[in-house]
């Protein structure tokens, strides 16, 4: 076997990607011997940080007991104490779970939910979907159609055909022209509009991440955004289903994000976090009216994958649940997330800085050509990209992404360390960054 020819790909088919052999909390290691500080656990997934001892005992212990059993078949302990622990945290909000196996395959499985529960309350006309534009809700088909990433869903457009979106909660680039002292929340009064446009007995749900993810990285609405929301959707019989597969399990410095608008979904969808970064897994949460419904009408929800359930998944949700308990990790997300939040004020300075946003420990900037102006940076420039690449360079992983202006252009970055981080790697993860954004800037002509 030829050791030096690859045949593994992954999105950019032409980079040569590092390889990592080892993680331990905060740090990467590559094959190298290079170190890292993962300042986004990822695709802001990891929150409890890498190599856990305690995890591995986890997986280890499940597997000797029970690795896997059909959800067709049977429950297990870990699959009822998970989704127990799961419907606590969210101090009684919650009623059920559909355990899935990641973040695509919950929003897909939210939405088919929420058909379900229309058609077993009786309304079958209603089936229409809408979201927002610049959000991101997975790459599977039925995900994608709901997304409004143009940047990722533009290749497969043909095949997306069910799109009705309506304008973001991004007071940045308020698609309105408002400013903070003359909004009049417009862009939740959109959904009302487009409700009545489609035909209120069609629209089944409105699906919302409460805090953009990596489409707008860290654009919190207006605090009474989702109130007027849940208004509108209650007018119409609309379900509210929320996108916490990035926000979900600490990330923003709550539990779930919903909790800083007091607005709880009727269904909200879990990934990433969910399983600490240890294990593929996600889920589709309802509260009691959505299950009550179907369980008295039809009480069949035909979904779900092979892996949906399955212990190990559970096993890890589990253990997730108990180490962010134990170790006060949620407030250490809030905590941490001021600390990087003062921090990243510092950077205002930078000839490209434009917006500074975020809850906890997602805390995103956009970089603009002109501050005044706030005009993108040309997008040929990729300066996304290029702070990706010098930042790894530089033994720091972030997540970058491009596309907030309407999909043709506007680049951004979002910090989501582990909630493990301290203080003193805070300070280390902006020193490289730092150092990495004024090498960008000076790269595109600053
Ligand atoms: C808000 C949101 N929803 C859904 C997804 C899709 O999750 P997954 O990549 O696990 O399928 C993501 C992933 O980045 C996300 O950020």
């Amino acid at each position: 076997m030829n050791a030096k020819k690859k045949h593994s790909l992954s999105v950019f088919f032409n980079k040569e990607y590092r390889s990592i052999v080892r993680g331990e909390g905060m740090y990467l290691w590559d094959d190298q011997g290079k170190r890292y500080i993962d300042a986004s656990g990822g695709p802001i997934m990891s929150n409890l940080g890498h190599g856990m001892e305690e995890m591995a005992e986890t997986l280890y212990n499940q597997v000797k007991k029970i690795e896997y059993v059909f959800r067709m078949d049977f429950t297990s302990p870990e699959m009822e104490a998970a989704c127990t622990g799961i419907c606590e945290a969210t101090g009684g909000d919650m009623e059920r779970v559909f355990l899935v196996s990641g973040g695509s395959e919950a929003t897909e499985t939210c939405i088919k939910l929420a058909r379900k529960f229309q058609i077993d309350a009786g309304r079958p006309s209603k089936f229409k979907i809408i979201s927002r534009w610049m959000s991101y809700h997975g790459m599977t088909g039925g995900a994608m159609n709901l997304s409004g990433f143009p940047f990722r869903r533009k290749d497969y457009a043909p095949y997306i055909s069910n799109n009705f979106h309506i304008p973001p909660a991004y007071c940045y680039r308020c698609w309105f022209n408002q400013k903070p002292d003359t909004c009049h929340l417009e862009c939740a009064n959109a959904l009302e509009t487009e409700i009545l446009c489609q035909g209120p007995e069609s629209v089944a749900a409105f699906m919302v991440e409460p805090i953009s993810g990596m489409s707008l990285c860290g654009a919190a609405p207006r605090k009474d955004y989702f109130k007027r929301i849940r208004e509108i959707c209650d007018r119409y019989e609309v379900l509210l289903v929320m996108d916490e597969v990035l926000t979900g399990f600490g990330r923003s410095g709550k539990f779930f994000a919903y909790e800083h608008f007091d607005t709880p979904p009727d269904i909200m969808a879990l990934g990433k976090g969910l399983g600490g970064g240890y294990f593929p897994v996600g889920a589709a949460v309802m509260n009691t009216r959505v299950y009550e419904t179907i369980a008295n009408a039809s009480g069949l929800f035909m979904s779900g994958h092979t892996w949906a359930g399955n212990p190990m998944a559970a096993a890890v949700i589990c253990k997730t649940l108990s180490y962010l308990e134990e170790h006060q990790l949620i407030a250490r997300s809030a905590k941490m997330g001021e600390y990087l939040a003062r921090k990243l004020e510092g950077l205002r300075s930078h000839p490209t800085v434009g917006d500074i946003r975020g809850e906890g420990l997602m805390r995103g900037i956009e970089f603009v050509k002109d501050k005044e102006t706030r005009e993108p940076l040309p997008p040929e420039t990729m300066f996304w990209m290029i702070l990706h690449e010098l930042a790894q360079e530089n033994g720091l992983v972030i997540d970058s992404s491009s596309g907030c202006d309407r999909g043709q252009a506007g680049d951004q970055m979002m910090f989501g360390p582990p909630f493990i981080i301290t203080e003193a790697q805070i300070d280390e993860v902006m020193e490289i960054f730092e150092k990495v954004l004024t090498q960008a800037e000076k790269q595109i002509g600053f």
